[in-house]
């Protein structure tokens, strides 16, 4: 039989409801304030991003924690690992419908910002993580098959992890060492899912799963 922790994870539908609450809340927040101003969407997206990327980290760093450190918050993380992952996919995508507002009513502010390369690059990842969101369910599964599955979702997390550091990474560098508790976090989990795959490497017996 398997435990509680190893059992294949599901998604707490009502969870996904209630932080899709909250992030519709946070817009109306700053809708109250501004109005249909950029402002409005630029503070939502700063608000529902770092709310992404924390559910982001507690997904991504539940796995390693739990084979290093096993405790009872990492087997809680472990078990909730697939809605976490849900929760950073819903606000992250409410901040990709607030950047595609500001791209077709202020385009000045994103092209201020990124360069074409990156526009396509962070398109492509919005999709991603939106196949990723509709996949997150044994239906699926079942439907594509675990190895399909299985790369559509490492990967996924790998990119996502990818363009979370260029941006936070970034902006440590360039605007300030404030955005370094995000580069940290994102360095943190790059060490523990480094140091299993090592271990895996040295100790191919290892039961380490990444
Ligand atoms: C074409 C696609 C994208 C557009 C147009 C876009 C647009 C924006 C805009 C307008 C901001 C606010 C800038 C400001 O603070 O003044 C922002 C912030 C940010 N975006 Fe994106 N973005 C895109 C893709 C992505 C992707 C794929 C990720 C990562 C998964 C990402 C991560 C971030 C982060 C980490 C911030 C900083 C949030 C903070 O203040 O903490 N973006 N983006």
């Amino acid at each position: 039989m398997q435990s509680e922790v190893s059992a294949p994870p599901r998604v707490n539908g009502g969870f996904l409801v209630f932080v899709a609450v909250v992030c519709a809340a946070i817009f109306a927040v700053n809708y109250a304030r501004y109005g249909f101003a950029q402002d409005t969407f630029l503070w939502t997206i700063r608000t529902v991003v770092k709310q992404a990327f924390l559910f982001f980290t507690l997904s991504y760093i539940a796995s390693p924690l739990h084979q290093w450190f096993p405790t009872r918050v990492s087997a809680f993380l472990m078990r909730h690992r697939a809605t976490t992952g849900a929760a950073f996919a819903v606000s992250q995508l409410t901040a990709g419908a607030c950047a595609t507002t500001i791209w077709l009513n202020w385009p000045e502010i994103i092209h201020a910002i990124s360069q074409p390369v990156e526009r396509v690059l962070g398109v492509m990842v919005f999709v991603w993580i939106f196949i990723m969101l509709i996949t997150s369910h044994r239906a699926a599964i079942d439907l594509l098959g675990r190895r399909l599955w299985s790369g559509i979702h490492t990967y996924g997390m790998i990119v996502i992890w990818i363009a979370y550091l260029l941006d936070y990474g970034r902006r440590t560098i360039e605007w300030s060492p404030y955005y370094g508790i995000f580069t940290g976090a994102l360095l943190v989990i790059l060490l523990l899912r480094g140091g299993l795959l090592l271990r895996r490497i040295v100790a191919p017996s290892s039961p380490a799963r990444l």
